[in-house]
């Protein structure tokens, strides 16, 4: 089977240019399973719940989150109601939403999981153990197991690529928004990239305009940020999965969006 996971979205602008992408790149990688990241999709700064039925009604099947989760408070009802959507499984065990589901496609279960990094970011748990108890845990109850691992550096992004390489079938870093060149197959099995990049204005600087980024760093003054919409790219990944429920292939998508 094949997945196709779609880095960070941002805004409308990134949500506009993967509904126009979308069935282009269907129709190019036949994939089974799309999974997007979408912590950055109201506005540029967390998800609602009309922007989440957007992303499925342009096809995306699961969707996963990260430090941006809880912005906007009316969708914590919906991160509780809906099974499609994960935030990360290490925060706070009474907060808002789950952090892993099992969807059915194609005659298999796929375990997505979401964790996040807690090197110069903040979650209630180490990604690292709350990984082996949730591999441990679907353990029978899914036949692949795919990770968004939603943080800042690279290092703790490798090491859980090693950590779970052999255990799942990827394991793909989001957060930074920038495109790492490191995508492969790890020696036992498990498709890895430290960042997969984000789906966003290639003109702004990690999807808010240039201007107003460049002010804030210029003048260290209180700046608005709003979401740039020029030059849209789809930053992606499609990771093919054997019968064995480990990777064969990822390849790393970084085009432009369909105008
Ligand atoms: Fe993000
Ligand atoms: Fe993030």
């Amino acid at each position: 089977m094949r997945i196709l996971f779609v880095a960070d979205i941002v805004g409308k602008p990134g949500r506009a240019g993967l509904e126009r992408t979308l069935p282009r790149m269907r129709e190019e990688h036949s994939p089974d399973l799309v999974i997007a990241n979408g912590e950055n999709v109201a506005g540029g700064l967390g998800i609602t719940e009309k922007t989440a039925k957007e992303l499925y009604a342009m096809g995306v099947d699961v969707i996963t989150l990260g430090n941006h989760t809880y912005r906007h408070r009316d969708v914590y009802d919906y991160l509780d109601a809906e099974r499609r959507i994960v935030r990360p499984a290490n925060f706070m065990k009474a907060s808002p939403g789950r952090g892993h589901t099992v969807v059915e496609v194609a005659g298999r279960r796929v375990g997505v999981i979401n964790l996040q990094g807690t090197v110069a970011m903040r979650a209630a748990r180490s990604p690292f153990p709350e990984a082996d108890s949730i591999v441990d845990q679907l353990e029978g109850q899914a036949d692949v197991l795919f990770v968004d691992f939603h943080a800042e550096t690279t290092s703790e992004k490798v090491a859980m690529g090693w950590h779970l390489d052999g255990r799942v079938a990827a394991v793909v870093g989001t957060h930074t928004h920038v495109p790492t060149a490191d995508a492969r197959v790890l020696p036992q099995g498990t498709a890895f990239i430290s960042d997969v990049g984000m789906t966003g204005s290639r003109d702004g600087v990690l999807g808010v305009r240039r201007e107003q980024a460049l002010e804030s760093f210029r003048t260290q003054l209180p700046v608005r940020f709003s979401t740039s919409d020029e030059n849209i790219w789809i930053n992606a990944v499609v990771v093919s999965v054997a019968e064995s429920g480990l990777a064969d292939s990822i390849e790393h998508l970084l085009l432009p969006a369909d105008p």
